[in-house]
């Protein structure tokens, strides 16, 4: 049986708002509340090194004040080591991090830091937290993130959402299914996510593999016009149609 999708909401983009005028609000906690009651299964945040939007008080209250697991999106520093250990989130998810990008531009090159990252994820499990390596869905990327000894990859769906509807999307699909077939099969856990919307998500949740989406921008945009409680419950029904699509296959 195709296994329940789960939905991390990234609340990241609530903080830019807040963060544009230095003030309080709109208040990430609030956000995390609301996904919370909307049917979010985690909560997820990136605390980048230049704090551009996500602070340390953030991070400290989603910990303490939310019951939702909190998946920590980090790069593999060691300020963001110690900031981990301090706060002992659920999870953590590496990713690549450069100062001047506006996103996340591509998935982790788990092969090139492989000797960084060994003793790095090494410490994270030793307190219990799970990681996850953000990677592009390359055969490579995954064999190097079991030799890493991670126990979770996120594919970067970015490319996939970012290409032109047809043909090009649709090669972008296969590249994402092979992948996850790939990771399962060597005994990882599959979740995916970047740049997804009510549009391109059906398709990544028709993927039996992946067991997690992670969903930010599109939701806290959406929110704008229609409210966060409504974009999220949108966009899960949007999820759980792609998956009945997938378990409608399986069972055929
Ligand atoms: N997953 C990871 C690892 C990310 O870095 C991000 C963006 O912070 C997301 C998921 C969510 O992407 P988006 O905000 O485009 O939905």
């Amino acid at each position: 049986m195709t296994e329940k999708l789960r939905l991390g909401v990234n609340i990241d983009h609530v903080a830019t708002i807040r963060n544009a005028r230095g003030g309080r609000h709109p208040e990430p906690l609030r956000a995390a509340a609301l996904a919370a009651s909307a049917g979010a299964d985690g909560i997820v945040a990136h605390l980048r090194e230049d704090r551009r939007h996500i602070s340390d008080r953030d991070i400290e209250r989603l910990i303490d004040e939310i019951d939702l697991p909190l998946n920590l999106e980090m790069a593999a520093t060691e300020e963001m080591l110690s900031i981990a250990l301090r706060h002992v989130p659920e999870g953590v998810c590496l990713v690549p991090e450069k100062r001047r990008e506006l996103t996340t531009e591509g998935g982790l090159d788990v092969i090139a830091q492989a000797d960084q990252l060994k003793p790095f994820i090494a410490r994270l499990k030793n307190a219990g937290i799970l990681v996850s390596l953000f990677i592009d869905p390359s055969p490579a990327q995954i064999e190097a993130t079991v030799a890493v000894g991670a126990p979770a990859i996120e594919i970067h769906t970015g490319t996939y959402c970012d290409v032109e509807d047809g043909p090009p999307r649709v090669a972008e699909l296969r590249r994402i299914e092979a992948a996850a077939r790939h990771a399962a099969s060597l005994g990882l856990e599959v979740r995916a996510g970047h740049g997804l919307s009510f549009d391109t998500v059906g398709p990544i949740a028709a993927i039996p593999e992946i067991v997690e989406l992670n969903i930010g921008h599109f939701l806290i945009g959406e929110a704008v016009f229609s409210g966060l409680d409504s974009a999220i419950r949108r966009m899960r029904a949007a999820m759980e149609k792609g998956r009945a699509q997938a378990s409608g296959v399986r069972s055929a």
